[in-house]
């Protein structure tokens, strides 16, 4: 088992929408744990940083546009192959078609407005959680619950 750290931000949409502990409490509930979290209005560089893979998209510039309108989440969450059960958590880019029970699914209906972002790998997890975050925003705890959510090794 492989204990992961993801990147995950409510986008401007979702802090506007009042979905921030709607988020918080779907990870929570999954058996994530919070290491780092905060309330951030992202500059320019920051933003483009964060989407610079998608650099040469037609829709770069309206999506730097759009992570910046307004306050973002960022937060840091911890668990067994995080990355990947965050990304199923949110659901398809495309919230019209991301499945119902997912965030995306069941709050969204667009392509760029889609709420929140993950990180698709382990590598860019790394890289966005340095990013957004100094080592010491990083919070280690541990939980005495963690032997009934997870078997060990
Ligand atoms: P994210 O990076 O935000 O977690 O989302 P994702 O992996 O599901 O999607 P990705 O392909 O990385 O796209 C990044 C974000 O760009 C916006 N987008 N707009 N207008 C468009 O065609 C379009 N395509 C993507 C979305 O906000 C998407 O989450
Ligand atoms: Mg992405």
């Amino acid at each position: 088992m492989t204990i992961e750290r993801t990147f995950v931000m409510v986008k401007p949409d979702g802090v506007q929408r009042g979905l921030v502990g709607e988020v918080i409490r779907r990870l929570e509930r999954k058996g994530l744990k919070l290491v780092a979290m905060k309330l951030v209005r992202l500059d320019r560089a920051t933003a483009e940083a964060h989407y610079a893979v998608h650099r040469e998209k037609p829709f770069y510039r309206a999506l730097v546009d759009f992570v910046t309108a307004g306050p973002v989440v960022p937060m840091v969450w911890e668990g067994p192959s995080a990355v990947e059960v965050v990304r199923n958590l949110l659901g398809a880019t495309d919230g019209r078609r991301a499945a119902p029970g997912t965030i995306r699914g069941d709050y969204g209906a667009d392509i760029q407005m889609n709420l929140v972002h993950g990180s698709d790998s382990p590598e860019t997890a790394a890289a966005e959680i340095a990013l957004h975050f100094r080592p010491e925003e990083i919070v280690e705890w541990s939980r005495t619950l963690e032997a009934w959510l997870h078997e060990e090794g």
